[in-house]
């Protein structure tokens, strides 16, 4: 490569767009990233669809970014099991258009994928290599979608678990909703996880665009530490928050979902963690430290 060519790639700020801007994880990277000496564009589906390839296109050969953080998604799981061609429609088709881009332009794609395209039928923490099989519609559409992005070389995949933010909706809203609404609530205990602040996830990625010389395309997991039921989880969201509403422990077969979940899907953060110098918070303290902010 030309020496200013390599100067340019090594010292010049990077140009990044970030899809899906509005939600819980692109507000994070927006308030994270308001420092950055790169230069950040975010956009949501209002000003450009990720499924209208023609926009998209246009759009994105006129910014040329250096990197693009897909955070576009359709995330409602039950919904998707009833509004399957929107939930592919985004997830995978949408994406697809964006890793079509990313190969004809030369920018580097960072994808988020989910625990949810494992069954859960392990019992120790899932690797990135080990076998997808979704249970729900919304975790095949993702799946779906892990599959277009790795058509091309260069893009990375971050799979996370149980995102929750203090921007949009989530577990621990509607956990301090009804604790505000009722004296005793029921949250099940035989589903096994890792909430995840999307704050750290945020990092997590800005991390990797920092290190984009030394970081390895592919799939990675992240989460934050620790194991957690959705009842231990229910349970810390209103110790931290002191109400003394009482959670009653049930099991999923008593609490009917339109999509099956997986029991187990604690992610192995191993490879994370080999080449990003990071220390992953375990989730209470980073529950903690949302609530008691
Ligand atoms: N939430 C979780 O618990 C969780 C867990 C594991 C993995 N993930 C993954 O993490 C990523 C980020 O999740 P999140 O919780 O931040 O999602 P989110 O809050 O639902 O945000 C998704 C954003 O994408 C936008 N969007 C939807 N369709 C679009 C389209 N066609 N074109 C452009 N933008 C579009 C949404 O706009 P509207 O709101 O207007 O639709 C929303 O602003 C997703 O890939 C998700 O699958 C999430």
């Amino acid at each position: 490569m030309h020496f200013i060519l390599i100067m340019r790639k090594i010292y010049m700020n990077k140009k990044i767009i970030v899809t899906g801007a509005n939600g819980q994880l692109g507000s994070e990277l927006r308030e994270l990233s308001a420092d950055s000496t790169d230069r950040f564009i975010f956009i949501d589906v209002d000003e450009v669809d990720i499924c209208d390839m023609e926009r998209l296109s246009k759009f994105l050969s006129r910014e040329n970014p250096d990197f693009l953080i897909n955070c576009a998604a359709y995330t409602a799981v039950d919904k998707a099991e009833k509004e399957k061609d929107i939930a592919e429609k985004i997830n995978k088709t949408g994406t697809g258009n964006l890793a079509l881009l990313s190969s004809q332009l030369k920018f580097r794609m960072i994808h988020i994928s989910t625990d949810f395209v494992f069954d859960g039928k392990k019992s120790t923490p899932y690797d990135e290599d080990d076998e997808p099989n979704p249970l729900s519609f919304y975790g095949k559409t993702k799946w779906d979608s892990e599959k277009e992005v790795m058509k091309y070389e260069n893009n990375i995949i971050i799979r996370t678990s149980w995102l929750y933010s203090r921007f949009g909706n989530n577990f621990v809203k509607t956990i301090q909703r009804l604790a505000s609404e009722k004296d005793t609530i029921s949250v099940v205990y035989d589903q096994v996880g890792a909430p995840t602040n999307a704050r750290d996830l945020a990092a997590c990625i800005l991390s990797i665009i920092d290190e984009s010389n030394n970081f390895p395309a592919g799939m990675y997991h992240f989460s934050n530490e620790g194991v957690a039921s959705w009842y231990d989880f229910a349970c810390s969201i209103l110790e931290y928050t002191n109400k003394k509403t009482t959670v009653l422990p049930i099991r999923s077969s008593e609490y009917p979902s339109l999509a099956v979940r997986p029991s187990y899907s604690i992610l192995s953060k191993n490879k994370i963690k080999k080449y990003l110098d990071i220390k992953i918070p375990d989730w209470r303290q980073s529950l903690k430290a949302l609530l008691q902010s």
